[in-house]
């Protein structure tokens, strides 16, 4: 049988995404998993109130107070041993995370991103930019992506996708509010739980997700 995943999320801001997440687990729709520890980048994160409403042990882990990157992995690593994390979500997480913490959580790291990857992501594409510079290109649909972290600024495999309508009139924060409600909330919680149920599995740079008909190959 397999044994529960300690979940450790880490943000920033808001934390809507946290948030979708404490309710999906609420619904019991983490299956398999439990969020156990809530880091934040800053102490202003609007996230920590929510950890702290769900009673999750929660904790500052400031970028501010570290000189370099390395450093603050360093201190990463430190904040994360002997808490027997099995996965690390990124929600809103807009700190670049180091070489080392990716190779110790080598595939078990998972972010949350708001475009549908490979268009509008990679450096300086984080929050509302990703929208602003969705809306100058033009394009007629968005979305979101929930991928594998790796050395690649949001070029792990991807696990999910959901695509979202642009629709006329809409400014960033209509379309940020629209790309979370119909997309984030939805599939970052359902990569998290596939995770947890050990049904990801990575060929390359792409997943496969096990016992999923609508997923599967039907050749
Ligand atoms: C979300 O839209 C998330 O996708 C984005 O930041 C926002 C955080 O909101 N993340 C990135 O842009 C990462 N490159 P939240 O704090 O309310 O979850």
């Amino acid at each position: 049988m397999l044994s529960v995943k300690n979940i450790a999320v880490f943000v920033s801001g808001g934390g809507t995404n946290l948030q979708a997440l404490i309710d999906a687990q609420e619904r019991g729709e983490i299956r398999n998993g439990r969020i156990t520890y809530v880091l934040a980048s800053n102490d202003k994160a609007y996230a920590l109130q929510r950890a702290e409403k769900a009673g999750i042990e929660h904790e500052v882990v400031s970028r501010k107070a570290y000189a370099s990157s390395e450093e603050y992995d360093a201190a990463i690593l430190a904040a994360l041993e002997n808490r027997s994390i099995d996965l690390i979500v990124l929600a809103g997480f807009l700190s670049i995370l180091g070489p080392t913490v990716i190779e110790q959580y080598r595939n078990r790291i998972i972010n949350i991103h708001p475009s549908l990857i490979p268009l509008f992501c990679g450096d300086g594409f984080y929050g509302k930019k990703v929208h602003t510079a969705v809306l100058a290109s033009g394009m007629k649909v968005t979305g979101a992506t929930a991928h594998f972290v790796n050395e690649i600024t949001d070029g792990g495999a991807i696990i999910l996708q959901k695509a979202v309508p642009i629709e006329q009139g809409d400014n960033e924060d209509i379309l940020q509010y629209r790309v979370m409600r119909q997309a984030e909330w939805e599939i970052l919680p359902k990569a998290v739980s596939l995770f947890c149920e050990d049904r990801i599995r990575i060929v390359g740079n792409r997943t496969v997700i096990l016992g999923d008909r609508n997923l599967e190959n039907k050749e």
